[in-house]
């Protein structure tokens, strides 16, 4: 007889067999199964809980628009991604392949949406704790003055990217598992940093609108220059560290 969990799972790791069949385009299934094999226990992303209140962040960011945010946007992406999911089995149970095609933009939309969010909160503390100070020794720091020369040129170069993003979408520092080296990145949309680059996400700033107009309006770099406050450079490292070591 089947434990709990492995029935709640079943359909997802039916799908995923299917979803490697020779049926599918190498990206529709690389894709596709990305987001199933990351399905919690219980078969339903959530919502994850901020590790700090909504006025934390001030007054880089408001609590007005962190409760935005969250419990809107971010809610948004992970309701509609469980129900990209559902429709996925459902096309899959079928062998309907033009449809599990058709959910690729819907996936990809949405569960970059969850992927990115969640580590955008992750990213971020109130601006006097100890965390948001960079550390003055270690692996993040000698990997950033390894390739930006210095904790000021990073900022520079990274604050730049993100301002330049044309419409919505990310800016990033991510690993290069191939070279070793942390690189700045954009990418947009929700397009998510590994599964559309290769990089390990490290550090991601969100500058879709909803992220800053509230306190912003239309002016991106003062929020962008403003968010270096809040950065959690805890995770940041930890994320290298774990990232460096395979
Ligand atoms: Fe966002």
């Amino acid at each position: 007889m089947s434990s709990a969990k492995q029935i709640i799972l079943s359909p997802a790791l039916r799908a995923a067999v299917h979803v490697h069949s020779s049926k599918l385009n190498p990206e529709a299934a690389k894709l596709a199964a990305a987001y199933l094999s990351s399905a919690p226990s219980g078969g339903k992303h959530v919502l994850p809980d901020l590790p700090y209140d909504y006025a934390a962040l001030q007054p880089a960011i408001s609590a007005e628009t962190m409760e935005l945010h969250h419990s809107k946007h971010h809610n948004t992406y992970v309701t509609n991604l469980n129900v990209a999911l559902e429709k996925l089995d459902e096309a899959v149970s079928t062998s309907n392949v033009s449809s599990i095609i058709s959910l690729q933009g819907a996936l990809k939309f949405n569960g970059g949406g969850h992927v990115n969010h969640t580590l955008f909160w992750e990213n971020l503390c109130p601006k006097d704790s100890a965390a948001s100070e960079f550390p003055s020794s270690g692996a993040l720091k000698d990997a950033v003055e390894e390739r930006f020369g210095s904790f000021e040129n990073m900022k520079k170069e990274v604050s730049a990217l993100s301002i330049g993003v044309q419409g919505s979408g990310w800016g990033w520092l991510g690993y290069n598992a191939g070279t070793g080296r942390i690189e700045a990145a954009t990418c947009p949309n929700q397009d998510p940093l590994q599964a559309a680059t290769g990089l390990i996400p490290l550090l991601g700033i969100d500058v879709w609108e909803h992220a800053y107009y509230v306190d912003y309006r239309n002016v991106r770099p003062n929020y962008v220059n403003a968010i270096w406050d809040v950065i959690n450079w805890d995770t940041v490292e930890e994320r290298l560290v774990k990232a460096k070591s395979g």
